[in-house]
């Protein structure tokens, strides 16, 4: 038993390669993927199906990024997060964008997302395990108006995926999470609300788990579709 990768077997079904993409019944489909490898536009096209919905937590920090790759078996160190940041914007400029991270980088991020020609609606101040300090930026791209539908301040980082996709989203939308994680927190969410989910993740073990969480909600069969790199 593998405990430190997330108690994942080798023999799991779930346990898929890098560049592999999966679909999960009727309800997501996810790949394995490197957001710093310009993979998030590949994915898009590769699958034909256009998001229209961002929620995602993804790494803010350089200590953090490397982490996830040593843990995902990728020895490489992020020096550079500025360069991680601008690829994840790259691939996720949509009209309704919500992003978690920590309060100590908000204004390099929020920079960034001007500079790549979208709008910061509203950064909230929320909360991580219920009681760290923590944000969640609400910007967009390619919009004339919007418009607040509800105050997000306060809420646990947890709740908000189920909260933000409630509010701001009909069950025409696609939601997408470049970071699905292991928790699967935005696909439960949008496939308990009714949205087709579409999802990257940068460790197999991570997204192996997400897809049992994922099968455990809504059953379906998963089913490989393809690879990325070929
Ligand atoms: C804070 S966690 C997200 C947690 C998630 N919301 C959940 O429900 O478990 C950030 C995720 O981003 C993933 N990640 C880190 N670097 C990545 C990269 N270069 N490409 C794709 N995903 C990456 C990590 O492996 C990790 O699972």
């Amino acid at each position: 038993m593998a405990t430190w990768k997330y108690d994942v077997e080798d023999n799991d079904p779930y346990l898929f390669k890098q560049g592999d993409i999966i679909k999960i019944g009727d309800v997501a489909t996810v790949a394995v993927a490197d957001i710093e490898k310009g993979d998030i536009p590949k994915f898009i096209r590769k699958v034909k199906i256009s998001p229209t919905v961002v929620y995602s937590d993804p790494p803010w920090n350089a200590g953090n990024a490397t982490s996830f790759r040593t843990k995902a078996g990728l020895p490489r160190k992020v020096v550079f997060m500025e360069g991680f940041m601008k690829q994840f914007l790259k691939g996720v400029k949509y009209k309704k964008v919500f992003i978690e991270m920590g309060f100590q980088k908000v204004k390099e991020v929020e920079d960034l997302i001007k500079e790549a020609g979208g709008v910061v609606y509203k950064t909230y101040e929320v909360k991580y395990y219920k009681k760290h300090e923590s944000r969640l930026i609400w910007c967009g791209w390619g919009v004339n108006s919007v418009q607040e539908k509800i105050d997000l301040t306060g809420y646990d980082d947890n709740d908000l995926p189920t909260i933000v996709i409630q509010h701001y989203t009909d069950k025409n939308d696609v939601i997408f999470d470049p970071c699905t994680g292991v928790e699967a927190c935005t696909p439960l969410a949008a496939i308990s609300a009714g949205r087709y989910y579409l999802g990257t993740e940068l460790s197999p073990y991570r997204l192996c788990r997400s897809i049992h969480e994922i099968v455990k909600k809504s059953g379906g069969e998963v089913k490989k579709i393809g690879n990325l790199y070929q």
